[in-house]
């Protein structure tokens, strides 16, 4: 992809984690392909802990560095890629030290983007001290989650970013929408006519989405504490990928297409009646256990978290969607911090054959089934029954595969070197539109409303399980199971 769109890309928290992890091995990744960022596009790293260009350079060297390129730096390309850095000092708290960022950025060329790699309480004043400099014009705004607290919180931070951004300048990032399998997800829908005439009520029996994690909440427990997993995790990253999986064809892939369609399916989601959450939601906390066969501490005893801390790291939900496609099939939804697997995967269970002449073995067995794997090892995998071998007319499951890796060796993206490409190029569809975050947090909210209220704290689970029994039963209660508890 060769682009010449030039830019200035300002970087807000430059010596925060997240820009080291993330964000400055994107853009390097970016440049290192070579044709995907203007020779021109400058970077313009924002702190207070360098004292200048050269100490923040070395900063990057010390701590970015490692973090490129898993198969060695290309020397030739890293030194390239720090002429592109310039660096401004800023104290955040201090609006007009913004005069100096103005300075600094008045002659470099392209459309301004100011990514706000910072915690959410800053994104405020750093929108009013940018505005109070004028440099509010032809620029962009990204804005990391968490996007506020809850319904309020998030509408106050986007009532205020919008006095001073249109909407159209706003990119919310949720980075699994910058996943490679997650655009394929669309690719497999739209792409292809033999999904879709199957996709809906008569044709689907249940869908799983599981975003499943080993680690724990390594050193973010005092944020993690705070939050829980409903808001980390659910409120964005599950719902995202539940609406693109539910959604109406778009009519075209363009920005606003797409995200009406996501937006139909959050609005669409059936209100958990809070009489009935102990039914449609499960949430859980885990204990000490291990992991693999290593030993990991409680979560009540990690550092920053609360030793009677309630906060949940496992989340299981049953949610409905009020549409003639999928009215009363149930999506059971999950997530959870040091579970027994790193996996992100989507299961659609078909529905059995109305009658089978092969025996009553026809109707299940782990057939009927497509699983679309996100994480790791990106693999589209169909289950059918095929006669076993030999005499006699026995089934049993086998599947087709798809791995995209055989297919495709060469050209993968991660998420954060796509989102950034297109908040450069000014493409707003894998960007949570301020009308979709609303939807979520308020379909989610009387959830967190109704969990505070009742003081019950969560299930326990052993770290390296598979989160609280009650999230087995309450599938159970729709005669399924998860899927690794088939095998
Ligand atoms: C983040 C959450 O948004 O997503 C983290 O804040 C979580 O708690 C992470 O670990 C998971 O992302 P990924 O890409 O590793 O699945």
């Amino acid at each position: 992809m060769q682009t010449d769109s030039s830019f200035t890309f300002v970087l807000f928290g430059g010596t925060g984690d997240l820009s080291m992890r993330k964000i400055l091995p994107a853009l390097f990744e970016a440049h290192r392909a070579g044709g995907m960022l203007a020779d021109s596009g400058k970077i313009v790293a924002v702190a207070r802990h360098a004292a200048d260009r050269a100490e923040y350079l070395q900063w990057v060297n010390e701590h970015v560095k490692p973090h490129v390129s898993k198969n060695g730096v290309d020397e030739a390309a890293w030194t390239s890629f720090l002429a592109r850095i310039e660096f401004v000092k800023i104290d955040l708290g201090n609006p007009e030290d913004f005069a100096q960022l103005r300075d600094a950025v008045r002659d470099l060329p392209g459309i301004r983007v100011f990514y706000l790699a910072t915690g959410p309480s800053l994104f405020v004043p750093i929108c009013h001290a940018l505005a109070s400099v004028g440099l509010n014009e032809n620029a962009r705004i990204v804005l990391e989650k968490p996007l506020g607290y809850d319904l309020k919180s998030s509408n106050a931070i986007n009532d205020a970013v919008g006095e001073i951004f249109a909407e159209e300048q706003i990119y919310r990032i949720d980075h699994y929408l910058g996943k490679e399998p997650v655009q394929n997800l669309l690719a497999l829908r739209f792409g292809n006519a033999l999904f879709e005439p199957l996709w809906r009520r008569e044709w689907v029996e249940s869908i799983q989405i599981t975003i499943a994690e080993e680690l724990g909440v390594e050193a973010r427990g005092d944020f993690y504490d705070n939050t829980g997993a409903l808001r980390d995790m659910v409120q964005n990253h599950l719902l995202q990928l539940l609406s693109i999986v539910a959604m109406e064809p778009p009519h075209s892939m363009d920005s606003d297409s797409v995200r009406d369609e996501k937006l139909r399916v959050l609005r669409a989601l059936k209100p958990i009646d809070p009489n009935e959450i102990g039914k449609v939601a499960v949430r859980g906390q885990y204990h000490a256990g291990g992991i693999r066969g290593t030993p990991v501490p409680a979560y009540a005893t990690e550092p920053g978290v609360k030793a009677d801390s309630t906060t949940e790291t496992f989340v299981a939900l049953k949610v409905e969607i009020e549409n003639w496609r999928w009215a009363g099939v149930p999506f059971f939804l999950r997530t959870g911090k040091r579970l027994a697997d790193r996996v992100a995967e989507i299961v659609v269970n078909f529905r059995p054959v109305p009658h089978s002449a092969l025996g009553v073995s026809a109707l299940r067995a782990g057939a009927n089934r497509l699983v679309i794997r996100l994480q790791p090892n990106e693999t589209i995998r169909l289950y059918c029954l095929a006669k076993q071998p030999g005499e006699g007319m026995n089934l049993a499951s086998v599947h087709l595969d798809l791995a995209f890796d055989q297919f495709f060796r060469e050209g993968q993206m991660e998420a954060y070197q796509r989102l950034l490409l297109d908040v450069i190029n000014g493409r707003l569809a894998l960007f949570v539109r301020r009308d979709e975050q609303e939807a979520a947090w308020r379909w989610v909210e009387p959830i967190l409303n109704e969990w505070m209220a009742s003081h019950k704290p969560p299930k326990p689970y052993a770290a390296g399980t598979w989160g609280p029994a009650a999230a087995s039963a309450m599938l159970a209660q729709h005669g399924t199971c998860w899927l690794e508890e088939e095998n």
